[in-house]
């Protein structure tokens, strides 16, 4: 009982957050001068709702820090620009190939490939047009630390990132592929931008190194449990709680931690990684109290 209790107080909490992210997030949109079908289907992947996991990670680590979140609102939504972008590419026919995202036919099954692409192209410049238009006004804080966040968020995100994971995800193969492969892959194509979520939220608070690098090695952690508990979900989860098809995985063939451990040890990994990323975080002089929620969120959430 209490155990559920526990959940339910970490899902009301995110839900409430995200809540704020979806009422915020239309106004972040490009609007002068953009074809009206491009807009159209940037809001329809954008504003399909999703956990809007990235953001929330950037505010509860400034708030760690005493802060409120609110003043970066427009920083920390970028993330969800840029993820959405992710997933409108990830689910093309090209890549995983998939029918149903976020509980609604795919971008490219709605608008065509062609236009899913640019949708997606368009997210991703959006992105850093923002964070660049927005930090500006960040005048607290050096230019040199707000450039910082911008070039890390193309390095997180990019070809030594994100995109450098789901390359080395797409030439994945069963039999062949090493364990040691699917961690670059995990490692990258997921964990980077959760990664980065955090190290925004650190430094927008102005932590200190040691901090910035102990919150560092905390997203390392919970974005490896993050795309674990995609994958034994992709296999164990139920497709109306996800919003996208369950299976994907096996039908691309695809190299998962379930295909190597098997679904219990991928479990107790996921425990494992959670335990070792809160103690990351103990001793540095925040308040950890919701990034250990979020990182509980990890071992149980079933979308
Ligand atoms: C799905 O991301 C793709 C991965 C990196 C595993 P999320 O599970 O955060 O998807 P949404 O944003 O909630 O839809
Ligand atoms: C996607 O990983 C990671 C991205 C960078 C989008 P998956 O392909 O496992 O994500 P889902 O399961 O389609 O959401
Ligand atoms: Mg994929
Ligand atoms: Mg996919
Ligand atoms: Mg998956």
């Amino acid at each position: 009982m209490m155990e559920l209790g526990k959940r339910e107080s970490i899902h009301q909490f995110l839900a409430e957050k995200a809540e704020l992210i979806n009422q915020m997030i239309p106004q972040f949109l490009p609007s002068d001068n953009v074809p009206p079908i491009l807009k159209e289907a940037m809001e329809y992947s954008l504003l399909a709702g999703g956990k809007r996991i990235r953001p929330i990670l950037t505010m509860i680590t400034y708030e760690a820090f005493g802060k409120n979140s609110n003043e970066i609102l427009p920083i920390a939504i970028n993330l969800e620009l840029l993820h959405t972008y992710s997933l409108i590419h990830d689910d093309l026919p090209a890549m995983d190939n998939d029918d149903y995202r976020r509980g609604k036919l795919t971008n490219h099954k709605v608008y065509g490939e062609a236009l899913a692409i640019l949708a997606g192209d368009a997210l991703l410049t959006h992105a850093f047009g923002n964070m660049a238009k927005y930090l500006r006004k960040f005048n607290h804080l050096s230019p040199d630390i707000r450039l910082q966040m911008i070039e890390e968020f193309a390095q997180y995100a990019g070809a030594s990132g994100m995109v450098g994971g789901q390359v080395l995800d797409t030439l994945g193969e069963q039999g062949k592929s090493t364990f040691q492969d699917l961690i670059y892959v995990h490692t990258h194509k997921t964990g980077d931008l959760l990664v980065f979520s955090i190290r925004l939220g650190a430094l927008l608070a102005e932590a200190n190194d040691t901090q910035i690098e102990k919150l560092t090695q905390f997203g390392q952690k919970i974005g490896l449990a993050f795309q674990i508990q995609d994958d034994i979900l992709d296999v164990i989860g139920d497709s109306e709680k996800l919003g996208k098809r369950v299976g994907s995985d096996q039908n691309n063939k695809k190299i998962t931690y379930p295909y190597f451990k098997g679904i219990d040890e991928s479990k107790e990994e996921v425990i494992k990684l959670v335990k070792e990323a809160k103690q990351m975080i103990q001793d540095i002089g925040i308040k950890t109290k919701h990034l250990y929620q979020i990182a509980d969120f990890m071992v149980f959430r079933d979308k």
